[in-house]
């Protein structure tokens, strides 16, 4: 089968102003282009389509979406590296690869076609945030395999900014470069940024007086708490980016400034759906549940039903016709079951946030006494919130109250002196579960 060029699918931004009813009959044509790509150029999708009497022709309608097995990580370790890609490695100009908590990398791969419209979409991301040809954008996501730092950099260049292709560490010198190259907004990681803010207070460099205005920050969980925190202590708008590398990278959605009320899915590129993660059903609109995508465009790797494990809902479109979602809350492998109760990182991030006395670094260990799971957690002091035993004593316990009386479990906390957690420099480590070690 010959691979249609995208051109002739749809002209890209119009669809950011469509009527939701356009969206979806654009949806479906490209839905139908997908789904016979896929099935005609990858074996896996394939086998999988013929072991249960499927045929692409026999998807009519977006719902007959839920006809389509679910594809998950392990499917494409079991394809590593390439076994999932639907062109010749002589069309695949760029790989990515995410590396994982165990065994092989996934690997993900892009045809020049799919490196332009990934550029536009991120562009368009970019522009959502209020971004605009001419301003300076510091990249802080790291460049290589993982997908941050080139994903926003062709976005950012294909939008007409400056770009600054800093990448992850060296926080002396990030500090550095956003104090003399001015940059308008910044991409980075919400966990690294703190971790700039306080480098910022060492080097007393007040970013409010810097021009940075737009903090573009994702690939990784972080909650509306800690947003208010990183918008006072730099000065900045601070907005939601998410992506993931099977889907495509950063910029599969954005929050858009004018509303800031969770990402607003580029629906016609990645088509959403919410499965109960136990049973697999399909969840309306509204309900929580495990995210899945459907690429609707991508060539390389054309991916259906692709289970993120990242628990969000979906929501109605405010700003653009496509959806939102809301903020992810963690990923089902990142929840931690403590004694029966289900807890997230994000949960417990709240509560520190809640405490005047802390800094907005944690780290979570949990183990078991016997049958029992135990929680560890560490925070740190805020500079400036006095020393001394009691006074880390009085932050430990009003943190402990707080985690007791909102998520209901006990939990050991230690407050330790400003600067002695560790320092993320991409996506923050926050679990270290001594159960599953
Ligand atoms: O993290 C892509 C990315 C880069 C997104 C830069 C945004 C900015 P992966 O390394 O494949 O790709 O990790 C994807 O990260 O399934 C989520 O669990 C998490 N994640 C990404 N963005 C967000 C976000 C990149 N905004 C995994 N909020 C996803 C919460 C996020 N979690």
């Amino acid at each position: 089968m010959s691979i249609l060029p995208l051109q002739k699918i749809g002209k890209l931004d119009r669809m950011e102003t469509a009527s939701v009813d356009e969206l979806r009959h654009e949806q479906l044509q490209r839905l139908r282009w997908s789904v016979t790509h896929a099935y005609t150029n990858v074996p896996f999708y394939r086998h999988a389509f013929d072991e249960i009497g499927l045929k692409p022709m026999d998807i009519n309608s977006l719902d007959d979406l839920a006809k389509i097995p679910f594809t998950t990580k392990s499917n494409l370790r079991d394809n590593y590296p390439f076994g999932m890609f639907a062109t010749p490695m002589s069309d695949v100009v760029r790989v990515h690869a995410s590396s994982g908590t165990t065994g092989k990398p996934t690997v993900v791969g892009y045809t020049q076609g799919d490196i332009d419209n990934w550029a536009d979409i991120v562009a368009r991301s970019i522009r959502a945030g209020g971004g605009h040809r001419g301003d300076k954008v510091h990249i802080s996501y790291g460049y290589g395999l993982f997908t941050g730092g080139l994903g926003a950099h062709y976005g950012a260049e294909r939008l007409g900014c400056t770009v600054i292709p800093m990448s992850g560490g060296q926080t002396e010198k990030q500090v550095q470069l956003i104090k003399d190259f001015e940059p308008d907004i910044i991409m980075v990681t919400p966990s690294y940024m703190l971790n700039i803010a306080d480098e910022f207070d060492r080097q007393g460099i007040d970013p409010h007086k810097l021009p940075l205005r737009l903090g573009i920050f994702g690939a990784e969980p972080w909650t509306n708490s800690m947003r208010a925190e990183l918008e006072e202590r730099l000065g900045i708008q601070a907005l939601d980016i998410y992506g993931l590398s099977e889907v495509m990278g950063p910029g599969v959605g954005m929050e858009c400034l004018e509303t800031k009320d969770g990402p607003t899915i580029w629906e016609d590129h990645f088509y959403p759906e919410i499965i109960d993660p136990n049973t697999g059903e399909v969840l309306p609109d509204g309900e929580y549940g495990e995210l899945m995508f459907t690429s609707l465009t991508k060539v390389a790797l054309p991916i259906l039903r692709y289970r993120t494990r990242d628990l969000t809902r979906l929501l109605p479109g405010t700003a653009r016709p496509m959806r939102r979602i809301d903020k992810i809350t963690g990923r089902s492998d990142d929840m931690l079951i403590i004694r029966g109760v289900n807890v997230f990182p994000t949960q417990i991030e709240e509560q520190v946030l809640k405490c005047q006395a802390l800094a907005p670094h944690y780290e979570i260990e949990v183990y078991k006494e016997g049958n029992l799971d135990c929680v560890d957690i560490r925070a740190e002091l805020k500079a400036g919130a006095g020393t001394g035993d009691d006074v880390r004593a009085n932050a430990a316990r009003e943190l402990s109250h707080h985690i007791k009386s909102y998520i209901g479990i006990s939990a050991r906390v230690e407050v330790v002196e400003p600067n002695r957690l560790a320092r993320s420099e991409g996506k923050a480590k926050r679990v270290i579960d001594r159960r599953t070690q």
